[in-house]
C-alpha cells in the first residue's frame, strides 16, 4: 500500500491525498487485508500520519465490500453498476455504510454505458435474457414519459438519498460537455414511480 501511495503521490506531484481507496482487492481475503501487516492497517497508519485524508473500499464482490464496510475501518465506500436505474443490489450496502457515517460513492450509473449509449452489455458483461428484457422495459418507460434514458439513469443516482456522489465514466471531452445538459435535464417523479412499479430488477451480471 505504501509503495503504491508513493507512486501515486510522485505521479501527481503531491504530498498528500484527500482520499485513497483499496481498489478491487480480489486477490486477498478480508481477514488478510485487515490482519497485522495487512493493507488496511497500512491505510489506517497513513491516515493517522495525515498523508491520506480518508480511506475507501472501492469494490470487490458485493459480499466482500459489505464485509469491509462492516469492519467500520473505512470512511468511504465505492460500488459500481449495482445501484442504477436497472439494478439495486447495492442498496443494502449503501444503507449500512450510511448508518456507519460513511460517504457513499455510486460509480457507473450507466451500467458501464448501456443506459447512456445503448451498448448491449451491462457491467462490462453480456446481459442475461431476463435482465435485458427488464432494461428494455425501463427504456420503454423512458420513451413513454419522453425522458432521455441517459439523463434518467444519471438522475436516479443524483436524487438518491443513499448516494453522496456519482462517478460517471468519461471517454472524451464531448462526453464531458454532454454531462452538463444531462444534469440539468428535468426527469419527472412520475417516470421514477413507473420504474419502481416494475418491481425488483432480476439479477444482473454484477457479482
Ligand atoms: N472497482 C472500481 O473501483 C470501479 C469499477 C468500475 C468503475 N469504477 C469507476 O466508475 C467510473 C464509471 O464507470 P464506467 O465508465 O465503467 O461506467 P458508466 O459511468 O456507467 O458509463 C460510462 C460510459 O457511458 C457512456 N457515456 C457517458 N456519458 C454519455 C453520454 N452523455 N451519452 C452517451 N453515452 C455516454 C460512455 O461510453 P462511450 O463514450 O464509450 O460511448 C462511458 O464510457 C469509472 O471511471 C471508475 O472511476 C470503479
Amino acid at each position: 500500500m505504501k509503495r503504491s501511495l508513493d507512486e501515486s503521490l510522485s505521479r501527481l506531484g503531491l504530498d498528500s491525498l484527500p482520499l485513497y481507496q483499496l481498489h478491487d482487492p480480489y486477490g486477498l481475503t478480508v481477514a488478510e487485508a485487515m490482519g497485522p501487516g495487512g493493507a488496511v492497517p497500512a491505510l489506517i497508519d497513513l491516515r493517522d500520519q495525515g498523508v491520506i485524508g480518508a480511506i475507501g473500499i472501492a469494490s470487490g464482490t458485493l459480499a466482500q465490500v459489505r464485509e469491509y464496510v462492516d469492519t467500520g475501518a473505512f470512511d468511504v465506500v465505492l460500488s459500481h453498476n449495482r445501484y442504477t436505474l436497472a439494478t439495486r443490489t447495492a442498496g443494502p450496502l449503501f444503507e449500512a455504510a450510511h448508518a456507519l457515517g460513511m460517504t457513499v460513492l455510486n460509480a457507473a450509473p450507466f451500467g458501464g454505458g448501456t443506459l447512456a449509449n445503448g451498448d448491449g452489455s451491462f457491467g462490462y458483461r453480456p446481459m442475461p435474457a431476463d435482465f435485458a428484457a427488464h432494461v428494455e422495459r425501463v427504456r420503454g418507460l423512458a420513451d413513454l414519459h419522453g425522458v432521455d434514458l441517459a439523463a434518467a439513469a444519471l438522475h436516479f443516482s443524483l436524487r438518491s438519498p443513499l448516494v453522496d456522489a456519482t462517478v460517471v465514466g468519461i471517454t472524451s471531452t464531448a462526453r464531458l460537455d454532454a454531462l452538463g445538459p444531462l444534469i440539468d435535464a428535468d426527469v419527472p417523479d412520475a417516470f421514477f414511480d413507473a420504474v419502481e412499479s416494475l418491481g425488483t430488477p432480476p439479477p444482473g451480471v454484477e457479482d
